[in-house]
């Protein structure tokens, strides 16, 4: 399963990336604002910025909602790097724009997918990735996790190329359940991911070990 991290904090980016264990970025327009980032040029910027950090698919989502803005935006934001996707919302004509983007050879990530209905018109239109929200999903009241196996399910069976990149993730123990899913992809706060790391077992194991090793030094 690839790692991605779902920031466009440029710090937390770093950290993840200094790990060793990153593979892409995921950004969108909430964790775009969240930055500070105002204005076109600064966007386009802060997208540059991010490409030349880390060398994997980099998601940059449209704003527009219509077919022909879409297309526009994303010809625009391919021009960034080559390692920019396209992350286009599962709308009407998303659908549409997700099918041109991939006839004219643009990775394209099918964003806000909720359904096992929306992931199988994203894999028919040819999206490289479809993101599942997990975490809203949950708070909804429902399982995050069992939509991952469901679409899993369908792509293995129905033979879809499509990555499942599993978003809106929480804490740690959903990235270990998506993992166990066969998700193909985790996008995830840098949170999560540094959580993966801890166990109080660890840390109990290492205070001995570092004090009994005191005894030879
Ligand atoms: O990748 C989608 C993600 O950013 C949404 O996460 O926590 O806002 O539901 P969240």
């Amino acid at each position: 399963m690839k790692f991605f991290i779902d920031t466009a904090n440029l710090a937390q980016i770093k950290e993840a990336h200094e790990l060793g264990i990153l593979d892409g970025v995921t950004t969108n327009p909430s964790l775009m604002a969240k930055e500070g980032v105002k204005g076109k040029e600064a966007v386009m910027q802060h997208y540059k910025t991010i490409c030349e950090m880390v060398d994997g698919d980099i998601s940059a989502e449209v704003i527009s909602t219509d077919f022909d803005g879409m297309i526009a935006e994303g010809k625009e934001l391919v021009k960034i790097h080559k390692n920019i996707v396209v992350k286009v919302p599962m709308i009407k004509d998303g659908i549409k724009a997700i099918k041109w983007f991939t006839e004219n050879g643009i990775k394209t990530n099918c964003t806000l997918v909720f359904s096992a209905g929306q992931a199988i018109l994203a894999a028919k239109a040819g999206a490289t990735y479809v993101s599942p929200f997990i975490g809203r999903i949950d708070d909804g009241g429902w399982d995050g996790i069992d939509l991952i196996h469901q679409i899993r399910q369908i792509f293995s069976v129905q033979g879809f190329n499509t990555e499942i990149l599993a978003a809106s993730i929480r804490n740690p123990n959903h990235i270990i359940k998506c993992a166990e899913a066969g998700a193909d992809v985790c996008t995830c706060p840098l949170d999560s991911i540094l959580g993966l790391l801890k166990h109080p077992l660890t840390d109990i194991g290492l205070a001995k070990f570092l004090e009994d090793a005191k005894k030879f030094a």
